[in-house]
């Protein structure tokens, strides 16, 4: 972890520290900032009352959400004897992208799954930077047949399979860190309290982890509801699958922290709008 950097989660709990390596590619927290001309465009009630937390500023070449969950997922790679990771997504993929760009600066080898889906001019961009990275670039004709091609290239031992989206328990941890870093933001009046915390829901890893810290971070139990916006058909991403990330990200938790024996969450507020991106 860089110096400057701070993980919220491992105040909290100190025993994950030790148990959980990181790779420190992002600096923590991501500050909050107030939205002053979204707020106007909602209405008079909204001054000072929209804020975004800056992921985007977490690293220097890429921002967004993928920092905070690679530098766990990649963090023991060398390790345990993997120099190639491999992943997938549409030919627009954020994934691939954050992949095929870490992976140059940890020195690993990535290979990236590429199907369809509609081209913008954002999706034309994310190929273009994909392109410049090196990375190995295989086309499928769609997102099952890439599923199948990323097993196949996963065989040998040195591949690892990096999952779509980068959701994993272990990168749900990140967003578990991240709901504490929120919470300790609040609390020291760096942003006021947040009734709603919005945060796109693709594979749901970012959403349930972000929710779950939230949850044991106290920040739901004061009224906070955290709200996923989905951006993937219902199939992909709906309540089933965010209650099942988070139990695995529980379970991942307890197997590093015996501190985490009686943290189960019973019950929690989770709302999900309806809107699609349509180009993600
Ligand atoms: C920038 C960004 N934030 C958040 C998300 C949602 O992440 P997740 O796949 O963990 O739901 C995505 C992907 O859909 C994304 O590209």
């Amino acid at each position: 972890m860089t110096s400057e950097s701070e993980y919220a989660l491992f105040e909290r709990f100190p025993e994950l520290e030790k148990t959980i390596p990181t790779l420190g590619l992002g600096v923590y927290p991501s500050p909050v900032r107030p939205m002053p001309n979204v707020a106007k465009a909602l209405g008079q009630g909204y001054t000072d009352k929209v804020w975004v937390k800056r992921d985007d500023l977490n690293n220097e070449d890429y921002g967004g959400n993928k920092i905070r969950k690679f530098e766990l997922e990649y963090a023991p790679l060398k390790k345990r004897g993997y120099d190639t990771v491999a992943t997938m997504g549409g030919i627009g993929t954020n994934q691939g992208v954050a992949a095929a760009i870490f992976c140059k600066q940890l020195g690993l080898e990535c290979a990236v799954v590429l199907h369809p889906q509609p081209i913008t001019e954002d999706v034309r961009n994310k190929l273009m930077l994909l392109h410049t990275t090196g990375c190995r670039m295989h086309r499928s004709g769609g997102a099952i047949r890439a599923i199948r091609k990323l097993g196949r290239i996963c065989r040998p031992d040195n591949v690892y399979r990096h999952a779509p989206g980068g959701t994993s328990p272990i990168a749900n941890v990140a967003f578990v860190n991240a709901g504490f870093e929120l919470a300790r933001q609040v609390e020291a009046g760096a942003m006021p309290f947040p009734d709603y915390v919005y945060v796109a829901a693709g594979t749901t890893g970012t959403f349930a982890g972000l929710l779950y810290g939230a949850y044991l971070a106290g920040l739901t139990e004061k009224g906070t509801k955290v709200v996923g916006v989905r951006v993937v058909p219902r199939v992909l991403g709906n309540r089933w699958i965010v209650r099942w990330q988070m139990r695995r990200t529980h379970a991942f938790l307890c197997s590093r922290s015996k501190q985490f024996e009686r943290e189960v969450p019973k019950k929690f507020p989770l709302a999900q709008t309806d809107q699609r991106r349509g180009e993600n």
